[in-house]
Order: C-alpha cells, then sequence, then structure tokens
C-alpha cells in the first residue's frame, strides 16, 4: 500500500481495496474466499505452513467448505494464501481471526490477538483499516488493541488509522445461515471507522448492523454466545431433574415448545463444545472479576454444563449393573466425538470427557467418527473403527456422543444391547 493518501471508501466500493485477513481457521477461511469471490485481492496469512501449502494446492483442511472454491480462488489469483507477513503492508483493511481459547488455568488466552497486533504494528500504515474479528472480552479493542498499536507506531487509532471490532457469528456446518445471510455486527472506534469497515463488509454480506463502539460489539458476541451456554445448562439442568422424576425430558420439552410465546426450545445433550460456546462467556466473567463482579448464572451453566459427560457415563454404568455386567472391562461404544455433529472440530468436545471417563472406570473403549480419524487423550491414543452391525451387537454399551447424519441409526438401534443417548437422536428421529 503506497504511503500517498489513499481513498480508502473509493477503494472499497470499486473493489480496489486490499484485503489481509489474519489467521485462516474456521473464521478466516470463508472470509478470506467471501472477499476473493467478490472481486478483492485478499491475502490470507498464517503461521501454519501446512495449511498455507494446502490452500495453494487446492486442498480444504474445513469439513463443510468445498476445496473447488478455494480452487477458484487461488488460481484467480484473488486469494493469496501465504505465512509472510510483509504482505500486511500491501493492504487497505487487515482482519484478524486468531484463535482465542482458554490457557491452562482456564483463564482467557489472548496472546494470539497480542501477536497479531504486534505482527501489524511494523506494517501498520496511515489510513489503514484494522478490524478485530476474534472474540475478544468486552472493552479490549479500546483498552489494550488501539494503545499497543500506538504505542508501537506513533500511530494514533482513529486519527492515524481505523479502528474497529466486528466479532464473527459463522457457524460452521450451517446450511441455512452462512456468512452471508448473517447480519454482520460492526463497531468502531470513531465514526469514520464505523462507517468504513461497515462499507467494507457491505460489498461481501447482505445486512450489517453498525453499533455505537467496539466495546458494544464485543459485549454483543458475548451476550449471544453466554445466552445459548446458560439456555443449554438450564435444559441440561431440567434433563438431571425429570431424570430423577423419573419422566422424559424430551418429551416435556417437546410440550413445552408448543406454547407459541415466551419460550425457546434448547435440547439437553452431553455438554457444551466447540471454541465458542463454552469459551466465550469465561472472557466475560474473567472481565467482570477484574471489575469486582461475579458473573453467577455464567459460573453456574458452565459447572452444570461441565458436570454432563459424568451424567452420561453414570447412566451407562447403571444400566450395565442392572444388566449385571458392570462397566469395568465392558466394551463400550463412541459414536461421534466432534463437538457437534458434521463437522471436524474436536474443541473441547464434551465427548473427550466422555471417553476419558470410561477409560478411566476400565472400560473398553472404541469410537466411532466419520469426521475424526484419531483422538488424542492425555498419554492415550484411539482411532476411529469401522461402524459395522457385528461392532454394535458385541458391544455391551453404544453411547452416542455426536450425532452425526450419516450414521444408521436404525441399524444401530437394531443391534446395539444397550443404547445411551445423550443427544435424544431417537426422540428426534421418532425411531
Ligand atoms: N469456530 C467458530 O465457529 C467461531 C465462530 C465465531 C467466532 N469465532 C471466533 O473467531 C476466532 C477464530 O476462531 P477459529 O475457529 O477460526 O480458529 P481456528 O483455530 O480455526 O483458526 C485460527 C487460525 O489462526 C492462525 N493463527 C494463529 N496465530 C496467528 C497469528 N499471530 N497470525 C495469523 N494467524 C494466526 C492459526 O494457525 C489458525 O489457522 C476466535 O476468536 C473464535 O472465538 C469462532
Amino acid at each position: 500500500m503506497s504511503e500517498k493518501k489513499l481513498n480508502l471508501e473509493a477503494a472499497i466500493k470499486d473493489r480496489q481495496a486490499k484485503v489481509a485477513i489474519l489467521g485462516l481457521g474456521y473464521v478466516g477461511l470463508p472470509l478470506a474466499l467471501a472477499f476473493a469471490e467478490k472481486g478483492f485481492v485478499c491475502y490470507g496469512i498464517d503461521p501454519d505452513r501446512r495449511r498455507i501449502r494446502d490452500l495453494n494446492s487446492g486442498k480444504s483442511y474445513i469439513a463443510d467448505l468445498e476445496a473447488s472454491r478455494i480452487k477458484a480462488s487461488i488460481k484467480s489469483g484473488r486469494l493469496i494464501a501465504t505465512d509472510n507477513f510483509t504482505r500486511l503492508s500491501r493492504a487497505h483493511a487487515v482482519l484478524v481471526c486468531v484463535p482465542t481459547p482458554l490457557g491452562k488455568s482456564k483463564d482467557p488466552d489472548f496472546s494470539f490477538v497480542l501477536d497479531a497486533a504486534d505482527s501489524i504494528a511494523p506494517r501498520l500504515k496511515r489510513g489503514q483499516l484494522i478490524i478485530i474479528e476474534s472474540t475478544i472480552y468486552p472493552g479490549m479493542t479500546v483498552e489494550l488493541i488501539g494503545p499497543r498499536l500506538e504505542e508501537q507506531t506513533g500511530l494514533k487509532p482513529g486519527r492515524d488509522f481505523h479502528l474497529a471490532m466486528s466479532p464473527e457469528r459463522i457457524d460452521p456446518g450451517n446450511r441455512k445461515f452462512t456468512l452471508q445471510n448473517t447480519p454482520k455486527v460492526v463497531g468502531g472506534i470513531n465514526p469514520s471507522s464505523t462507517r468504513l469497515a461497515a462499507l467494507l463488509y457491505r460489498q461481501i454480506l447482505d445486512q450489517v448492523v453498525p453499533v455505537s463502539s467496539p466495546t458494544v460489539a464485543e459485549m454483543t458476541k458475548l451476550l449471544e454466545n453466554t445466552f445459548r451456554q446458560i439456555n443449554i445448562g438450564l435444559v441440561n439442568e431440567i434433563a438431571i431433574i425429570c431424570d430423577k422424576l423419573k419422566i422424559n425430558a424430551l418429551e416435556v420439552i417437546d410440550a413445552a415448545s408448543t406454547k407459541p410465546f415466551g419460550f425457546m426450545t434448547f435440547y439437553p445433550g452431553p455438554g457444551t463444545g466447540g471454541h465458542c460456546i463454552p469459551v466465550d462467556p469465561i472472557y466475560l466473567s474473567w472481565k467482570m472479576k477484574s471489575l469486582n463482579y461475579r458473573a453467577r448464572f455464567i459460573e453456574l451453566a458452565t459447572e452444570v454444563n461441565a458436570q454432563m459427560p459424568e451424567f452420561w457415563v453414570n447412566k451407562a454404568q447403571s444400566a450395565l449393573d442392572r444388566r449385571g455386567k458392570g462397566l469395568c472391562n465392558a466394551r463400550v461404544l463412541v459414536l461421534g466425538v466432534s463437538y457437534k455433529k458434521d463437522i471436524a472440530d474436536l474443541r473441547e468436545s464434551p465427548a473427550l470427557e466422555i471417553l476419558k471417563l470410561l477409560l478411566d472406570k476400565g472400560a473398553r473403549v472404541q469410537y466411532h467418527d466419520p469426521f475424526i480419524p484419531a483422538v488424542k487423550l492425555d498419554h492415550r491414543e484411539l482411532k476411529s473403527v469401522k461402524l459395522t452391525p457385528a461392532r454394535v451387537a458385541n458391544s455391551d454399551c453404544v453411547v452416542i456422543a455426536t450425532d452425526h447424519s450419516s450414521l444408521d441409526y436404525k441399524m444401530i438401534k437394531a443391534c446395539a444391547q444397550l443404547l445411551v443417548d445423550t443427544r435424544g437422536v431417537y426422540h428426534r428421529l421418532k425411531l
């Protein structure tokens, strides 16, 4: 990007603006493709050389993202996948899509976001637009990222460069709501940052929702995912309560769902997983601790959801006990280990906890997952086995941990000696 003053607005409108995406994962790669497909030159920058190699040879490493889209964008020269961070200096807009996981102590680890800021700083130019898409705590763009960039460059956010926050809402595997038709919330540190960021997104998606600040945008994302974590926690507790009352929780939920107002349906399961739902609320409660406030709903929902794997393993154990078999040495087949159906993402998957608990109790565990060929658990490694009627029939217990669409649930039911259905598949399919 040249130092001479660029009319960013015009460059965005006529698609001459170059976009750089930092982090080509579940969030960054679809975004990079969207820009390339709409005619922008997009630098996709990621330190993971294997990912860059895969992209440049037209391979997709995200299950629901077709390789043909990657091939076409690379071939057209509009997507430039690279691990060369100096390319950042050629971009008019830089979008940060790096991970925001929890560390070992279960506190937020925002080192990836800070590393990304530190890689932008030496290449930051006047007039550039920087947008944070990663999920971060409320206040981080204004309190930490802006000042960090200013400290290293002497350039002032809002005056010398534009800075905005726009949380990603993508739901991998969701065919109805995609990047294109999911409204995008955008909050800049001043009106021109909001306006330019909103203009950029309007080039690739249907609806943009401007808000008054980056902190409002950050908090919006955390409200959405905290809402899910808490409602899933509530319905999981209802499942435990119904179990004690010896009634079917799913029947209760379906009956409650017939109310045409004031009720929203959530289903119980093995707990929450993925990079968002169990993680994001902790970014909020962590920030609240620094303001001397305990986010009690978040703590409680996190606790209830985290105990669900144990609830289901205990169900399996007592059912086996009733058959005079016991869990120790029982052959247990776990079906589905990714954190939700039809994707290959294992992060924070509650199925991993189910596998660990079963192994710790001495069960002889096998698993099948069409998306996950192998799983590492502490010092152990399991490989996905083939799902056959004989294997199902030879298992003392089959646990459905994740309800992938491609499994033959009729066959499983017909062959299994004992089924523990943590996802309510049989209720839903009316089998
Ligand atoms: N996965 C989702 O469904 C989802 C949905 C909405 C929001 N988010 C949020 O989006 C962010 C990214 O999540 P994700 O699931 O795409 O993560 P991911 O792990 O799939 O991808 C992140 C990528 O960033 C790369 N990376 C790491 N450090 C980097 C750096 N300093 N510079 C450039 N690249 C770097 C990694 O190599 C990786 O390829 C997180 O904050 C997450 O909470 C995720």
